[in-house]
């Protein structure tokens, strides 16, 4: 196989979302044929030429790199696209083809995999994929750890990344690089829950918790500034740690940091909600008028799936009228029932909440949109992060600026957040927030 792979021509890739689509540009930039396959028509009508919806053109390719989805339709973890995968590998042409699986897997699953594919099953690599749409690198810029059932998988997998230029990281047992990856999602997970915990205390005692990041970031070591938000959404990082959690159910042991942060993000959007409802009701307003700012689930991406920012303003929907602001988000699969703008709007609002703020989001526009006196709204954003008390009643937050803002930190879970992006700095009737998370 190693001589039959320096003459490699074709590179199949198998799923083109996402990832896969990354991947088929990868291989082509370095000067593969490729050939894409996906279960999905407009998936392949999106990836172009080389894509297709017949699993008999993947005869062709003398490697096929599998970005295939780990979850079911409903959010819920599910290997499921897999299993389609072995049924269709099966009606391919045998012959000796490197499998590398570039999803995120369980613990386990490469090897479980291997066994069934049978004799294609024999060249097995895991190569997870650590892309971050939306932060303006490319998917080969980013090393790859590589892991596999075989030396001879191993080598001909960071054989073939080398020559596309990826570095790449080598490690064994397989089950090393499953487990990486995993540890990479739940890192950031644990990461997020814990700034969003730490920011509501410095809510509660009055102090401005991006202050307290900016200024414990300023240790040169040992310390990664993560920002509060509406909690992490996207479909890695609230969902991989689960694979965790599994396989330490199955070793008999519990994780209950890891657990708590699962469950501690999916609480994020009541909270922030249950601020938000506070700060109206010291105005006097029962069901306001909220502008919600980003819809996608991370900055500077259009993608909505699984979006804590689009989840918070379908939740606040359900008390509040609730418009949408977001100018990228993608609107083919955008929920019927939210109401979407793709410019800031020229009516006022009781409330603006910053859920997510992509690049160029125009915070002085945003701050002019509230109903309130224009003084209580259009504090720059470090004097909305400053400025801590909460009102003690509308009549104070009217007149006093002092105290009529609260502050609590949003942030998008970025370590490299521009601090304007990271604020969620409140009026009585301004808020802001913003969130989101790489895989
Ligand atoms: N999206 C990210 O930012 C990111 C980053 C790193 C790793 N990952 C991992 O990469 C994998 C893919 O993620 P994604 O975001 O590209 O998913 P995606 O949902 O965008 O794309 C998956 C594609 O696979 C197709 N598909 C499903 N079953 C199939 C089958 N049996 N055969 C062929 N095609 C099939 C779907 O139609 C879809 O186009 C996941 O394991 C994910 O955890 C994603």
């Amino acid at each position: 196989m190693g001589a039959h792979l320096n003459a490699i021509s074709t590179v199949g890739v198998v799923g083109l979302g996402t990832i896969g689509s990354q991947e088929l540009a990868l291989w082509q930039r370095s000067g593969r044929n490729t050939v894409g396959y996906d279960v999905s028509e407009s998936r392949v009508k999106a990836a172009g030429a080389h894509a297709s919806t017949r699993v008999s053109d993947l005869n062709a390719a003398d490697v096929l790199v599998l970005c295939l989805p780990n979850l079911a339709p409903d959010g819920s973890n599910s290997m499921a696209a897999f299993d389609r995968f072995v049924a269709d590998a099966k009606s391919l042409e045998p012959r000796e083809r490197l499998i590398i699986i570039a999803s995120t897997v369980p613990i386990g699953f490469t090897k479980e995999l291997a066994a069934r594919l049978g004799s294609l099953g024999r060249l097995v690599a895991h190569a997870p994929e650590r892309f971050d749409p939306g932060r303006g690198t490319e998917l080969g810029e980013i090393p790859r750890v590589v892991g596999a059932l075989s030396a001879e998988a191993r080598n001909l997998t960071i054989d073939l990344y080398t020559r596309a230029g990826v570095t790449t990281h080598a490690v064994e047992p397989v089950e090393v690089a499953e487990a990486s990856k995993l540890l990479e999602n739940s890192f950031r997970l644990v990461n997020i829950s814990f700034i969003n915990e730490f920011a509501e205390l410095c809510r509660r005692l009055g102090i401005v918790a991006a202050d307290v990041i900016d200024a414990a970031a300023t240790k040169p070591f040992a310390f990664m500034a993560h920002q509060p938000g509406v909690g992490a959404g996207g479909t890695c990082i609230p969902t991989m740690p689960r694979y965790l959690l599994e396989a330490a159910r199955k070793s008999g042991l519990e994780m209950p940091i890891l657990q708590d942060a699962v469950t501690g993000n999916e609480q994020i959007i009541e909270r922030v909600a249950e601020h938000l409802r506070e700060l109206l009701s010291a105005g006097g307003i029962k069901r306001g008028k909220v502008l919600v700012v980003g819809a996608s689930y991370k900055p500077n991406y259009p993608d909505a799936r699984a979006s804590a920012a689009l989840a918070f303003a379908r939740g606040l929907a359900k008390h509040h009228s609730v418009v949408v602001y977001d100018p990228i988000v993608e609107t083919a699969a955008f929920p019927q029932d939210v109401a979407l703008v793709r410019s800031i709007p020229e009516t006022r609002f009781d409330a603006v909440v910053i859920a997510l703020k992509h690049r160029n989001t125009d915070l002085d526009a945003l701050r002019g949109l509230t109903a309130w006196p224009r003084e209580a709204s259009t504090s720059d954003a470090v004097s909305w992060r400053k400025d801590t008390r909460r009102p003690s009643s509308p009549a104070a937050s009217a007149t006093t600026t002092s105290t009529r803002r609260a502050a609590w930190d949003g942030g998008c879970g970025c370590e490299k957040t521009s601090r304007a992006c990271c604020t969620y700095g409140s009026t009585p009737r301004a808020t802001g927030a913003t969130t989101g998370a790489a895989c």
